[in-house]
């Protein structure tokens, strides 16, 4: 079995990509699997490689604020003042797109999403791909489809190393996720900023950056893979219960082995596994990939999670978990 290349440099990574090859990238939020956005047939790959639809379209990630003409062709005032002021950081804007979002990006629709990372090594990497004219990278998170996301290299090389390695594709090894959960995806299409998907830039965020109030909107396909009632899931049953419920939860289920992922100020009670040790709910969306990613190490069979409440990242994280925690197919 070829073993996956762990790179610490920059400029091997610029080669792998210009060579049409993936290269697994660090971001703020979750580690991707990169591409030549304009290179269809390493956008395709990594369709292959995570196992997902071609209707779920991709990220394209730029160097800066003033790429974004080049993939989207125009936005609001408002989204325009949003950007500069979350760029670079875990803010992810769809407006319509320009010809070089080609339908391969897209998934055949008529925008595309669009974001500058906040990770110096892949900021770099953006920067000098453009003196080999490569313009934007696509990146999904580098998880196999509908499984949890990745937050450090180690997580990327277990679960998508052997299809990396047989292919010569690679990972930029940035260390661990600062954010830990994927951007905030914001539909700047219209009057009104849309959240498709809640992170670490939240509704408060957004209305006071921009002056403009958030708006729903309802929308019949799944635009946004993460918004299938199923995904972000580890092999491990998840369960959602409040501080109270824990304590009965554990002792019923003593037979099983399983974990915890709560807040500092919940004790860990006797026979469960403490998976992370969070005082914040920002500590707490740091390590909950990786709390999940250790479960799944350890075999256990259940996660018992309290989640913690707040309108802030709390929603972000209660998103996540909501999907993590319903199993499809019983
Ligand atoms: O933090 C992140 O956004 C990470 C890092 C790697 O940048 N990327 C990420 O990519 O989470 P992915 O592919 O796992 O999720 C991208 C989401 C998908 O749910 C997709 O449906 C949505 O972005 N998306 C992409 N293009 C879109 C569009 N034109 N309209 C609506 N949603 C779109
Ligand atoms: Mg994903």
């Amino acid at each position: 079995m070829a073993s996956i290349d762990v790179l610490q440099d920059v400029d091997a990574a610029v080669s792998r990509l210009a060579a049409g090859h993936l290269c697994a990238i660090p971001t703020e939020t979750v580690y991707g699997l990169a591409a030549n956005a304009g290179d269809s047939a390493a956008v395709a790959r990594v369709f292959e490689a995570k196992g997902r639809p071609h209707n779920h379209p991709l990220i394209v990630h730029v160097a800066g604020v003033s790429c974004v003409g080049d993939w989207i062709t125009q936005l609001p005032e408002w989204a325009v003042v949003l950007i500069n002021a979350a760029w670079p950081g875990p803010l992810t804007v769809v407006g319509p797109r320009t010809q070089l979002a080609t339908d391969a990006i897209t998934g055949g629709q008529d925008t595309v999403a669009v974001r500058v990372p906040a990770h110096p090594l892949t900021l770099e990497l953006l920067n000098k791909l453009r003196e080999h004219n490569i313009l934007g990278l696509v990146a999904p998170s580098a998880n196999a489809f509908g499984h949890v996301s990745p937050t450090t290299a180690a997580h990327v090389a277990a679960e998508l190393g052997d299809y990396l390695g047989a292919h010569g594709d690679a990972i930029l090894d940035g260390g661990p996720c600062e954010v830990g959960l994927e951007s905030t995806i914001v539909l700047a299409t219209g009057e009104q900023p849309v959240i498709l998907r809640p992170g670490a830039i939240t509704q408060s965020d957004v209305e006071r950056i921009t002056g403009v109030q958030v708006t729903s909107v309802t929308d019949s396909a799944p635009r946004v893979s993460g918004a299938l009632a199923s995904h972000y899931a580890p092999a491990a049953r998840v369960a959602l219960v409040s501080a109270e419920e824990l304590e009965a939860h554990a002792q019923t289920g003593h037979q099983v082995s399983a974990g915890l992922i709560a807040l500092s100020s919940v004790p860990t009670p006797t026979g469960l596994t403490r998976l992370c040790s969070a005082d914040t709910a920002r500590q707490f969306a740091a390590q909950l990939y990786s709390a999940m990613h250790k479960a799944d190490q350890l075999n256990l069979e259940v996660i018992y999670v309290v989640t913690p409440t707040g309108s802030g990242i709390e929603r972000a994280i209660a998103d996540r978990l909501a999907r993590a925690a319903t199993e499809v197919d019983g």
